[in-house]
Parts: structure tokens; C-alpha cells; sequence
């Protein structure tokens, strides 16, 4: 059996030594397909693949023809949107995720790109503090919970709304929760987005949500660039000059939030929300792991393509 790592963005290589012991303990080869620049590299990598750990990589139909001999793919990481779904279960090719194993690293990059932004940049001038503030977080999954254990630290006072997730178990935390997106946005003046990309939420962060945040309002982004309405986003900053968009997922208009919003724009040049080793030790690992138990023993836990 072979299992390929295509990583395009690659682990930190004490993750990679960590999937290759379980991959080998397995009796399992470990192929590598790191920092790949084309299409095509994915494409010839794949084809004799029976297994393949990715990260944001897309696996579309195309790379699905290509890979005649797959099982599974373990997306390691939370977000599976990269993945097309319905083209592997007609490819009967089994998709998981590793929730949970990244979620810390993306939490804590999501409060420090809070300090960031309320110290100007560390442009030396005079900045705010985020002890007092009122912080919302949109989704209580993995990370937005690690996001209200760490804020609460900082002395913010946490909201959540999530439309999954039963209201007792969000107040368990100590956080309030809130009955809708639009009551959240209104009482919180950092909010930070922990939705998933799905054909609901894509464009959903958009002007009439966004216009009611109290003066002072910063929005952080370290889901992904396709819920926010672009184009809304920056009609709104236009109008207000006090609102600052922090994001970890560079959006198809970088140059124009940065030319037009200097000071109050800021974005990772590629994401790194999980670029930490260990949170590349705790996924990737994982990932191993649940491929070695699809193929030794059939086990399913954490397929998204049910
Ligand atoms: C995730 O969905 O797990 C995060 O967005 C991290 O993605 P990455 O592995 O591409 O950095």
C-alpha cells in the first residue's frame, strides 16, 4: 500500500517523520509530494497512490480520474471544502477530516492577530487593549471554543452564536450565547469567524451584517475567504472609517483592501492559522493513523462523504 503526502503548503518535518513511523509501522511506503507548483505534479503523483494525507489541496474530479487506485483521502485539517465530495463517493473513495488537531494553533493566531491590530500594527504608536472588549465568536466548533478559553484569559468579555450547537453546552464555557449572527455582530465589537466554507455560509459575512458592529469594530477572519462578500466588505470599510478586517486568508481583492484601507487592513500572505509544528504533528499524525485503520480494519470514524 502507498501513501502520499501532497502538500503543496508542506508539515513542519517532524510531522512528516511522525506519519512516515506510523505509515511504515503499518507496512505501509510513505511517498512525498511537497511544495508542488502545478497541477500536473498532483496529477502523476496520484496515480498509483491507494491513500493521500492533503492539506488545502484541492481534490477535484480530474485528480480523482487520476488516482485509479485510491481509497481514502484524509484531509489534515478541519475545513474539507478543497475536497470534492460527491466526485469521491462516486469514485468510492472514502473523505475524513482530523477535527480538533489544528484548532489551538488557529486560535491562538486569531488573538494574536487581535493584539496586532489593537497595537496599530506595532507601529510604535498608541494603541487599545482587548481586556473589556466584547468579542464574538461565530461558531463554536473546535476553534472558536479555543478562541473563548483564550480570550477569556485576556479579560474580553465572550458572545457566541453558533446554529448547530445547543446553547447549554456554549454557556458551559462561561461565554453567552447568543440567538442569531445578526445579534452577535450588533453587541460585539470583535467578532471572529469560525464557519466553515458550505453553500450556506459562502458570501454570508456581508454589509447588512456587518453595518451594525459598535464603533471600533474589527472583523478577523481565519476561516476562509469565500464567507465574506467581498465587494460588501469594502463598501462598508469605505463608509467607516473606524472598521478594521484582520484576515489569515489573503481575499481575491488583496490590492485593493490594501491599498484603501492601510492601517486598518492587515492579512497573512499565505494562511498559517495551523502552520505550527504542533499542530502539523497532531494532524498529520492523526491522519496516519486514521488511514492505517481504513485500511487494516475498515474503520470510518470521521468520513465526511458518508
Ligand atoms: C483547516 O481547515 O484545518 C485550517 O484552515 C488549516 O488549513 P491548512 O492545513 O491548509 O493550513
Amino acid at each position: 500500500m502507498k501513501v502520499l503526502v501532497a502538500t503543496e503548503k508542506p508539515f513542519a518535518k517532524v510531522a512528516v517523520d511522525g506519519i512516515r513511523k506510523e505509515i511504515e509501522a503499518a507496512g505501509y511506503e510513505l511517498a512525498l509530494l511537497e511544495k508542488y507548483t502545478d497541477k500536473a505534479q498532483l496529477l502523476d503523483a496520484v496515480k498509483d497512490a491507494n491513500a493521500i494525507i492533503i492539506r488545502s489541496d484541492i481534490i477535484d474530479a480530474e485528480v480523482l480520474d487520476a488516482a485509479k487506485e485510491l481509497k481514502i483521502v484524509v484531509r489534515a485539517g478541519a475545513g474539507y471544502d478543497n475536497v470534492d465530495l460527491a466526485a469521491a463517493t462516486a469514485h468510492n473513495v472514502c473523505v475524513m477530516n482530523t477535527p480538533g488537531q489544528n484548532s489551538n494553533a488557529v486560535a491562538e493566531l486569531a488573538l494574536g492577530m487581535m493584539v496586532y491590530a489593537v497595537r496599530n500594527f506595532y507601529n510604535g504608536t498608541s494603541g487599545t487593549e482587548l481586556m473589556g472588549k466584547k468579542l464574538g465568536i461565530h461558531a463554536y466548533g473546535n476553534v472558536g471554543r479555543n478562541v473563548a478559553r483564550v480570550a477569556k484569559g485576556f479579560g474580553m468579555e465572550v458572545y457566541a452564536y453558533d446554529a448547530f450547537c445547543p446553547k447549554e453546552v456554549i454557556e458551559k464555557d462561561g461565554v453567552k450565547a447568543l440567538d442569531s449572527a445578526e445579534e452577535l455582530y450588533k453587541t460585539c465589537q470583535v467578532v471572529s469567524l469560525h464557519i466553515p466554507a458550505t453553500a450556506e455560509t459562502k458570501n454570508s459575512i456581508n454589509y447588512a451584517l456587518l453595518k451594525d458592529m459598535p464603533k471600533g469594530a474589527m472583523l478577523v477572519n481565519t476561516a476562509r475567504k469565500e464567507v465574506i462578500n467581498e465587494a460588501e466588505l469594502i463598501k462598508l470599510m469605505e463608509e467607516r472609517a473606524d472598521f478594521k478586517y484582520i484576515t489569515d486568508i489573503m481575499p481575491a481583492a488583496n490590492a485593493e483592501f490594501a491599498e484603501k484601507f492601510a492601517g486598518r487592513y492587515f492579512s497573512t500572505p499565505k494562511k498559517m492559522g495551523a502552520q505550527t509544528a504542533e499542530a502539523n504533528i497532531n494532524a498529520g499524525i492523526a491522519a496516519a493513523k486514521q488511514i492505517v485503520g481504513f485500511l487494516k480494519d475498515g474503520c470510518e470514524k470521521f468520513r465526511v462523504n458518508k
